[in-house]
């Protein structure tokens, strides 16, 4: 050995590390096993549990990857550092050649990927591509925009904005996609989760198991309103309350005006606009002059504003051709504005928002 180059062996020290590690590992394993994820987030469908098991065994096996690996760096840190006294240019340890044991650290994360990539394809494709076979099952569209979603029943005119509406222990087919960016549609309590793609029709099966309230999350970044994709709630109901559900729905749906005439136009009421205004529009819109731009331009002085005696679709600020705006959306210089349909606005929701837009005309 010549001087100045220090070869190290593999002390006591090291192996002392290795079985406080090898503890640590152990409670880390004992507390991914003991650990009541039910508690925390329901198990609403029945392929929760699977999915929880299969994060339980992904986390079960990390846990003595993720305190060997740093424990070790810790460790050789502390070990070999630089000592005082010691000139700066002494070669560091060289500690090397352990063949038994680069073997193991090899072999066994390969055969755990191995598994792992074996369970994950039995599982999830029959879940993300079977579609319920059952004739007691039912199919609904989910639909994502900026910033909201849009779920379509069969026999229902309409489609029913930001609320999803499911009976328990019926097998469900959600066709997922998009009519503008891609958003991603995650029910945390299901386990579930699809990318929303444009032009693309992706279909989930599960079977709700628990009656309940579960927030709905888009976990993909789609704008400047992606935050506000979240908030919103799936409704698993018994038949029963699902039935009544549907029937209003479908009631309301029916009597609602299709139309905005003049007649429903001005009998717009202001305050119910400004609270739609906050949940539909405010996303996108400030009630703040034209330059206070989000995705679209302010909307404080729609009604009167010198540098903008027009419209975007070129029409005067009319309640009227503001309305048309809102019903059927606009796309110009400034992007797209979805129609009413897309915002789950009714001809009544376009003429109270017009009235609240009236009132912001302070001029
Ligand atoms: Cu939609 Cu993020």
């Amino acid at each position: 050995m010549d001087k100045g180059h220090t070869e190290h062996r593999l002390d006591a020290g090291f192996w002392r590390a290795t079985i406080v590690m090898g503890v640590i590992s152990a409670l880390g394993m004992w507390g991914v096993v003991a650990f009541p994820i039910p508690r925390f987030l329901p198990e609403a469908t029945g392929i929760s549990a699977q999915i929880d098991w299969l994060f339980k065994f992904m986390a079960f096996f990390s846990v003595p990857i993720l305190v060997y690996v740093n424990g070790y760096i810790l460790y050789f840190t502390v070990r070999y550092r630089h000592r005082a006294g010691t000139p700066m240019e002494t070669p560091g340890s060289s500690v090397h050649d352990h063949p038994a044991l680069e073997f193991w650290w090899t072999a066994i994360p390969a055969v755990l990927m191995l598994v792992l990539g074996v369970l994950s394809y039995l599982l999830i494709p029959q879940y993300y591509t079977a579609r319920a076979a059952t004739t007691n099952s039912i199919t609904v569209e989910a639909i994502g925009h900026q910033f909201s979603w849009e779920f379509r029943y069969p026999g229902l005119r309409d489609p029913v904005p930001d609320e999803l509406h499911l009976p328990v222990g019926i097998a469900v087919t959600i066709d997922v996609t998009s009519t503008d960016v891609i958003h991603s549609f995650w029910v945390p309590a299901f386990r579930m989760k699809q990318d929303m793609i444009p032009g693309m029709v992706v279909p989930m099966t599960m079977t709700p198991t628990q009656v309940g309230k579960f927030e709905i999350v888009c976990t993909e970044f789609c704008g400047v309103g992606h935050s506000g994709m979240r908030d919103r709630y799936v409704y698993v109901q018994s038949q029963p309350d699902f039935d009544a559900w549907y029937a209003a729905e479908k009631k309301k749906q029916a009597s609602a005006p299709q139309e905005v005439t003049a007649a429903v136009l001005a009998a717009g009421d202001a305050s119910a606009g400004q609270s739609l205004f906050a949940q539909k529009c405010t996303v996108c819109h400030n009630a703040a002059p034209f330059d206070q731009r989000k995705v679209g331009p302010g909307l404080g002085d729609l009604f009167h504003d010198p540098a903008h005696p027009k419209l975007l679709s070129g029409k005067p600020p009319t309640p009227q051709d503001v309305a048309e705006i809102v019903e059927h959306g606009l796309t110009g210089s400034m992007g797209t504005m979805p129609n009413a349909q897309t915002n789950g606005l009714s001809a009544k929701d376009v003429a109270d928002l017009v009235a609240y837009l009236k009132t912001l005309d302070t001029k």
